[in-house]
């Protein structure tokens, strides 16, 4: 058998990613709160409610769990309307339990990487009209200020914004997320108005904080023709465009192109100082004539993939590399903000777990300069419009009794973690079925 170890660079991150609204419990004044309330949107009209418990006190217990596991980072989200609840009102106490939080998280060894917007907004903003108005960069600007004001002193390392692209084209071209609108002239206002408002936080924290590091959080999504023709690479790479490359490039560019429509925010210009990719999985994609409410695309993921138990991530490794290779074009540091499958099982996740940290380690290897890995997610948590049906967490939840379960996969990311690198004999002992392609004997 072969014997091999894969190092990770000194001072790696090595940690879990959570969102507030999935994780806090008690979140009854922003879009998703309402969005749940009404019927029809949630899978089996499931509801956030105490979610994790994270507000009334739990946060303290999973930390524990990810810190005991050899973690050394930890991703969350602070949500607006806790902290802005009113247009004119600002809630002190709200900041204060926010800085409890991060407070424990350093005690605990854990470097803290704050989002500021993990797709809720206060339902004062998202009445008003949401992202679509123009007041909306200023408004999130002023709250990022509050935001490294208060936090300053335990943080320097800040997203933006989480998956910008998810948030667009699942509220306003695909009716999963609220307001459920199917307008792409919507949708290009959003996307607009997100990149002003991430490159409003990006100015406020600087100016506050110099040795910040900023960035967003981009859902990549590997996406590759289906076949040969042209009609597919066409399909696959406009698609690329829009959904994965778009953002990023405006910051580079100052220039947003989005589906076929083009807008100059010069203010962008500049404004990233490392790639956050969150990576699930890939599709490939297939000109559909017929399929007109499809938009004339038909998806699938590659033939023969390992698929979680619903059938939404198929396992597929090397598009973590890709994704990689596509953000180490900017030149910038790179973190992995999310990676992770739905698996309640656990029978899948360690072997993808080790598979796609075998691919960061790969990448690496080129050069590429990536800093940390944040795994979806600590534990089980509130999926969104799939409700409780997905389950993310290296613990499980039980969630009437809030008792947490403990996977295999805490064990095996505990000892990657720990050992800053993956061994021949961890993913013998973890994960079998993926010990021929991770340590070929030639
Ligand atoms: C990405 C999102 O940022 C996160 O909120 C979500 O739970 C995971 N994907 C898994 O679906």
């Amino acid at each position: 058998m072969v014997q091999a170890t894969y190092h990770f660079p000194d001072g790696f991150l090595w940690g879990t990613a959570t969102a507030a609204h999935q994780v806090e419990g008690g979140n009854d004044n922003n879009n998703w709160s309402r969005w749940e309330a009404e019927p029809g949107h949630i899978l089996n009209g499931d509801r956030s409610g105490s979610a994790c418990d994270w507000w009334r006190g739990r946060w303290k217990e999973d930390l524990d769990r990810a810190a005991e596991t050899g973690q050394n980072a930890h991703r969350l989200s602070i949500e607006w309307s806790r902290v802005q609840p009113a247009p004119d009102r600002w809630d002190e106490d709200a900041l204060d339990h926010y800085r409890e939080i991060i407070r424990g998280m350093r005690a605990r060894g854990l470097t803290p990487m704050v989002t500021l917007h993990h797709f809720t907004d206060p339902l004062w903003f998202y009445d008003q009209g949401g992202w679509e108005q123009e007041a909306a960069p200023a408004l999130f600007e002023q709250f990022a200020l509050r935001a490294v004001e208060a936090f300053k002193e335990m943080v320097n390392l800040w997203v933006t914004v989480n998956e910008p692209n998810v948030y667009v084209f699942s509220g306003y071209m695909g009716k999963d997320f609220p307001p459920g609108k199917s307008d792409t002239n919507a949708a290009f206002a959003v996307m607009r108005n997100l990149i002003r408002g991430h490159a409003a936080a990006y100015r406020a924290i600087k100016r506050v904080q110099k040795n910040s590091s900023v960035g967003f959080a981009l859902n990549y999504r590997s996406i590759k023709p289906a076949s040969a023709s042209p009609f597919d690479h066409a399909l696959a790479k406009f698609a690329h465009n829009s959904f994965n490359d778009s953002f990023a490039r405006t910051l580079q560019t100052g220039v947003l192109r989005f589906s076929a429509k083009r807008a100059a925010i010069p203010e962008a210009l500049g404004t990233q100082d490392y790639l956050g990719v969150n990576y699930y999985t890939r599709d490939l994609v297939r000109f559909a004539p017929l399929a007109r409410k499809d938009m004339f695309v038909k998806r699938a993921f590659p033939p023969g993939a390992e698929l979680s138990p619903n059938g939404f991530i198929a396992n597929v490794p090397d598009g973590l590399f890709e994704a990689l290779h596509w953000a180490s074009q900017y030149n910038l540091p790179i973190y992995i903000t999310e990676n992770g499958i739905e698996d309640s099982t656990d029978e899948l996740r360690p072997r993808y777990l080790v598979e796609h940290l075998h691919q960061v380690w790969r990448a690496v290897n080129f050069t590429y300069p990536v800093r940390g890995y944040f795994h979806w997610s600590l534990v089980d948590n509130f999926e969104w419009e799939r409700g409780w049906s997905q389950r993310f967490g290296l613990w499980g939840l039980d969630v009437q009794t809030q008792a947490r379960i403990r996977r295999r996969s805490v064990d095996v990311y505990a000892e990657i973690c720990r050992q800053n690198a993956i061994s021949a004999e961890m993913v013998q002992r973890y994960a079998p079925e993926s010990f021929d392609r991770l340590f070929p004997d030639r």
